[in-house]
């Protein structure tokens, strides 16, 4: 099925489109604080069906519920004083939880592939927390990019991955932290994904180390690393040079870069920048003929964890 898919503004009139398509179980891409969302309304078995075709995803992975607010959450799925703790404490934020799902919260069992548990965040974009007040349900938002593709952080990211394949994107600008959020199981807490909120801050809270757990657990076993996030070219990792033929892109002071993901060695700069730098520095590297991209070694604390862990999987091995 080949659509046009509109770009909408993040107004009202904007909100107000984007909410009749999700109410009719069409597809509308929209910004959070991380990264794009692909949004489908999570209570329909055929509005995430039509997720995972437009993604190309070729497995049902559960996928993230997002509501409006801890008290939308608490309908859906079960809170030990633990979660709700956490909840009060980073949502609206990067955060997902992994909670045990309620029997009667109405959630499509593609969302949570059948699983017992269902992953939950509140967003704290205001286009994203505008368009889940205005659509009045829980939407079901992988990011919005054909699977194990670059993520998107801008609605012209959208477009180039989905054009023609959903309904509308809305357009909010680009986003402020630039990588997924960070997911977290409990009982005991496990970091299932490094994201945009920090690992140290999660433990601080806790007062407890996390144990890592899913895919964090495995990031270097051969064959457990699946290609994600991959640009065209080639990617080597903790680069500390640029070699003849590679576009290299910098972190901090160091070689003359191509292209930097922060030249002062910020990382909340370079998590906000990463995904964007990937994409010019394939589309670079298609114009120079160079076959790899390159990149400066990115300390492995606070956001770098997550930035360190997608650039694991754009330089993994592609099927
Ligand atoms: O920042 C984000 O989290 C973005 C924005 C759009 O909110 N969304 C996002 O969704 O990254 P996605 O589909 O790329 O990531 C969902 C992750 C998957 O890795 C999946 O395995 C995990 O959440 N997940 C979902 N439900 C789960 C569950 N019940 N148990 C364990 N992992 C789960
Ligand atoms: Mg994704």
């Amino acid at each position: 099925m080949s659509l046009i898919t509109q770009r909408l503004a993040a107004d009202a009139p904007g909100l107000a489109a984007a909410a009749v398509a999700l109410r009719a179980g069409d597809l509308v891409a929209f910004p959070t604080e991380t990264v794009y969302g692909l949004g489908g309304d999570a209570r329909s078995g055929a509005a995430v069906a039509r997720i995972y075709e437009a993604k190309g995803r070729p497995r049902f992975n559960p996928l993230i519920a997002h509501l409006p607010s801890l008290e939308a959450a608490e309908k859906i799925a079960v809170f030990s004083d633990e979660a709700r703790a956490l909840a009060r404490a980073f949502w609206p934020g990067p955060l997902t939880l992994v909670l045990p799902l309620r029997a009667e919260a109405g959630i499509s069992d593609l969302v949570t592939a059948g699983l017992e548990t269902v992953a939950i965040r509140v967003p704290a974009h205001p286009v994203a927390r505008a368009l889940l007040e205005a659509f009045g349900g829980p939407l079901a938002a992988p990011s919005a990019n054909p699977s194990g593709k670059v993520s998107p952080t801008t609605a012209d990211h959208v477009l180039e991955g989905l054009s023609g394949r959903i309904a509308a994107v809305v357009d909010g600008g680009p986003c402020a932290v630039g990588v997924e959020s960070t997911i977290l199981s409990l009982a005991p807490p496990r970091l299932l994904r490094p994201g945009g909120l920090p690992a140290e801050a999660l433990e601080a809270a806790l007062g407890q180390p996390l144990e890592a757990g899913g895919d964090a657990a495995k990031p270097n076993a051969p064959g457990q690393l699946t290609s994600h996030y991959a640009p065209g070219a080639a990617v080597r990792l903790a680069a500390a040079e640029k070699r003849l033929g590679e576009i290299y892109l910098g972190f901090g002071p160091g070689p003359a870069a191509d292209l930097t993901l922060s030249a002062s060695g910020d990382l909340v700069e370079a998590a906000a920048a990463l995904f964007g730098a990937l994409r010019e520095a394939d589309k670079l590297a298609r114009t120079r003929g160079a076959q790899t991209i390159a990149v400066a070694p990115v300390p492995d604390h606070g956001l770098g964890r997550a930035i360190n862990d997608r650039l694991r999987r754009a330089a993994a091995p592609r099927p």
